[in-house]
């Protein structure tokens, strides 16, 4: 990693702008999952201790404009009870307004404070200068910035690319370096061999990803599930019922994958059987088929037992698994056993483990398999984008270190 880190920073005394991403899954103002509230910690902590004044910022949701919906005040709350200390909210409709001007400059060595949500400003998602500098001019000339929202790093917006031009001294957090170390390492420099586990819903959404594994060659198995593997089944010309699968032209697409994959001596593996049923409701009555006996008016909810122990042995000896993607229509019970099924044999491999997608790790976390994994990411569509080789712009907007100038 050849990124400026806040290690690079001294910020004693200093008031820095830290981007995290705290959009986190919240019912009625509840936060449901606090994973990436968590994974913010080590940043904040680490500048604390070293006596910066720490002015948070972040969105959450996709409000148009502001909404006390998507207030960022409980998250301040939560993050409180993890520090045990004050976060002072700064409850601006403009995000930076007077509550935040005052709140920043009365800030103390080590003292923390919170923006309202950034998507509260139109001026956001549209990356305009006027935005970005009233983001910078809450630190200062001689204040700094550090982006460490990785969920965030695809896009490019005031808070997180557009601030950078306004700030001299920028680095990137602690978890943005760990989520580069452990993805960055498994797609460029992987142990090997190399399995790459794909789920979810579309191959168009995952086109980008598997064409990356195929150019990069450092993938040795790439094992496919989920309602993806339906358009590779229907490529091999098998019925697949009524499975929801892609457009024709992605199905003659997942022909071509497969060829160009035995062409590199890449092996992909695809379902042997599935469970199907004839809706995807509560009280669906799940069958288990071989892969050839799809009934025609069923459809395939899951990844079958025989599939399991398929995708089991091909794991066997593996160094490196990155899993993107559920194997089934896992939020019911009857469709959710090869997702949690694998989900544990993945757990028990001596390997290097990396989950990214909302929907592997929430089953990870629903199985209480968390802690058996290497890492999980942070991220959804900036893990996806980082997968398919694409340079994320928050980070990117981060100066290398030789071109850095130290503060
Ligand atoms: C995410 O949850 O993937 C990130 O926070 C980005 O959110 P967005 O897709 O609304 O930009």
């Amino acid at each position: 990693m050849d990124k400026v880190t806040i290690g690079d920073l001294d910020v004693r005394g200093k008031r820095v702008l830290v981007r995290v991403d705290f959009n986190v899954p919240m019912e009625k103002g509840v936060i449901t999952d606090n994973t990436r509230i968590v994974e913010a910690l080590p940043t904040i902590k680490k500048l604390i201790a070293e006596g910066a004044r720490v002015v948070l910022c972040s969105h959450f949701g996709r409000p148009d404009g502001p909404d006390k919906k998507y207030s960022l005040e409980p998250i301040a709350k939560e993050l409180a009870k993890f520090l045990g200390s004050e976060v002072k909210f700064a409850d601006d409709d403009n995000v930076v307004g007077a509550n935040a001007k005052r709140i920043a400059n009365e800030l103390n060595d080590g003292g923390i404070m919170l923006l309202q949500n950034t998507r509260y400003r139109k001026e956001e998602g549209k990356n305009e200068e006027g935005f970005s500098k009233e983001l910078a001019s809450l630190v200062g000339n001689e204040g700094a910035y550090v982006m460490d929202a990785f969920g965030s790093a695809h896009r490019a917006h005031c808070s997180t690319e557009g601030v950078t031009k306004f700030i001299k001294h920028c680095a990137v957090g602690k978890l943005v370096e760990k989520e580069i170390k452990y993805l960055g390492d498994a797609i460029d420099n992987p142990k090997r061999p190399f399995a790459v586990i794909l789920g979810g819903a579309k191959v168009k959404d995952k086109i980008g990803v598997i064409e990356n594994l195929l150019d990069k060659g450092t993938v040795d198995k790439i094992i496919i599930g989920g309602g993806m593997a339906n358009t590779f089944l229907a490529a091999m010309n098998l019925d697949i019922g009524k499975s929801m699968k892609d457009s024709d032209d992605i199905v003659d697409y997942a022909r071509e994958l497969i060829k160009m994959a035995k062409d590199r001596g890449i092996k992909m593996i695809l379902p042997v059987d599935v469970v199907v049923a004839t809706e995807l409701s509560d009280d669906a009555i799940a069958t288990v088929v071989d892969v050839n006996e799809i009934p025609s008016d069923s459809m395939a909810l899951d990844i079958g037992p025989k599939s399991v122990k398929v995708y089991e042995e091909a794991l066997k000896g593996v160094e490196t698994v990155v899993w993107n993607g559920p194997l089934g229509a896992f939020e019911k019970e009857q469709f959710a056993k090869g997702t949690f099924g694998l989900a544990e044999k993945v757990a028990n491999l001596e390997a290097i483990k990396i989950i990214c997608g909302g929907d592997s790790a929430a089953a990870v976390n629903q199985m209480g398999l968390a802690n058996k994994m290497t890492h999980i990411s942070t991220g959804g569509g900036a893990a996806l984008e980082f997968l398919e080789g694409k340079e994320l712009l928050g980070i990117a907007a981060i100066p290398n270190k030789d071109l850095s100038m130290s503060m």
